[in-house]
């Protein structure tokens, strides 16, 4: 009845933003993005407690937080014959919040590995990303290691929209990313509510939707030929017009500030010197730089040089996987 799984964060190459159904948090569009190692979340569930406890990081989950996990768990007990109970939860993450890289994505994908096996129901990648989904959209990918898309889906009821696996990690080992931490503080509107706001009042949303479904299948055949310079411009094209669809919303949403325009003009001048880095920017100001191995260490000095307080320097990470020690 317990168990503790760790998943990775994950970084969209082709965003995420809208959703068709908020209560079951269904995308307007696919995404497609990288599983980052070394960071992790690590998470034990246990049913047949007393009461449900939901604690992460060292506090105790409040509000909306904790009604999306015990949600998921909700989920979780609907498919099993056996009356579970109430469920403990503590869940940690050895990454910064302030780095701007969703924590939720690993947390929600780990709950749900660690929630399906706590349950006694047997591995399955599909169904638990179908269950991280219901507690964060971008945790879907997050269920796997490497390159992983998560397909919009058609259906109502949300069964076949789920993140599959195109490539695993050991696809493209040179692979970096490298998160320039150039704000430290919350962001003020949260990617959920950034994004309802765009759906509902961009008048550009209807291209974004329809060209970053376009993009997909571009950045998956970049990626089986590991074209960097056509995955890094394909990255900032995509990362754009995500920003650009937000910032035509009424009232606009800029999620960037003058730091992150320093940056990006800092990387043009780096590529006309031959330096292969590109970036990526999710709602916030935190831009992350997509490089190779024998440049990571330029791209961080770049980024030092332009203000970043803290870099992180990643690599492709593998799947969330079970671990025999608990965290209770
Ligand atoms: C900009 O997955 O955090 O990072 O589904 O409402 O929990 P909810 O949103 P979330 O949004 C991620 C948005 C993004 C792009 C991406 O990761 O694809």
């Amino acid at each position: 009845m317990k168990a503790t799984a760790l998943a990775h964060p994950n970084i969209a190459l082709v965003k995420y933003w809208g959703k068709r159904d908020d209560a079951l948090i269904l995308p307007h569009q696919s995404s497609l993005s990288l599983t980052l190692s070394p960071l992790s979340v690590t998470t034990t569930v246990e049913f047949g407690v007393p009461t449900d406890a939901v604690e992460i990081n060292g506090h105790t989950s409040k509000g909306s937080e904790r009604e999306r996990v015990l949600r998921l768990l909700e989920s979780v007990r609907a498919q099993t014959k056996d009356a579970l109970g109430p469920a403990k939860v503590v869940s940690r993450g050895d990454f910064p919040m302030a780095a701007g890289l969703a924590s939720s994505a690993a947390g929600f994908a780990a709950l749900a590995v660690a929630g399906r096996a706590a349950a006694g129901l047997p591995s399955d990648a599909r169904a638990a990303s179908i269950l991280a989904r219901l507690g964060s959209g971008s945790a879907c990918r997050s269920v796997e290691g490497g390159f992983c898309e998560w397909q919009r889906g058609e259906r109502p009821d949300g069964d076949d929209s789920f993140a599959v696996q195109r490539f695993d990690a050991a696809h493209w080992p040179d692979l970096r990313m490298v998160v320039a931490v150039l704000d430290r503080g919350e962001k003020d509107v949260k990617s959920r509510d950034g994004m309802k706001q765009t759906v509902e009042t961009s008048p550009y949303y209807a291209a974004w939707v329809r060209d970053a479904e376009e993009e997909v299948p571009r950045a998956r055949a970049h990626i089986a030929r590991r074209d960097l310079q056509a995955l890094g411009e394909l990255c900032e094209r995509n990362a754009w017009r995500m920003h650009s669809t937000s910032l035509a919303a009424d009232p606009p949403l800029c999620y960037l500030n003058a730091g992150t325009l320093g940056l990006i003009q800092h990387l043009r001048e780096h590529r006309k010197k031959g330096i292969p880095v590109w970036f990526t920017l999710d709602a916030g100001p935190n831009p992350v730089l997509l490089t190779d191995a024998a440049n990571e260490v330029a791209a961080e000095a770049l980024a030092r040089a332009c203000g970043a307080l803290d870099v992180i320097r990643c690599v492709p990470g593998g799947d969330a996987v079970l671990k025999q020690e608990h965290l209770f």
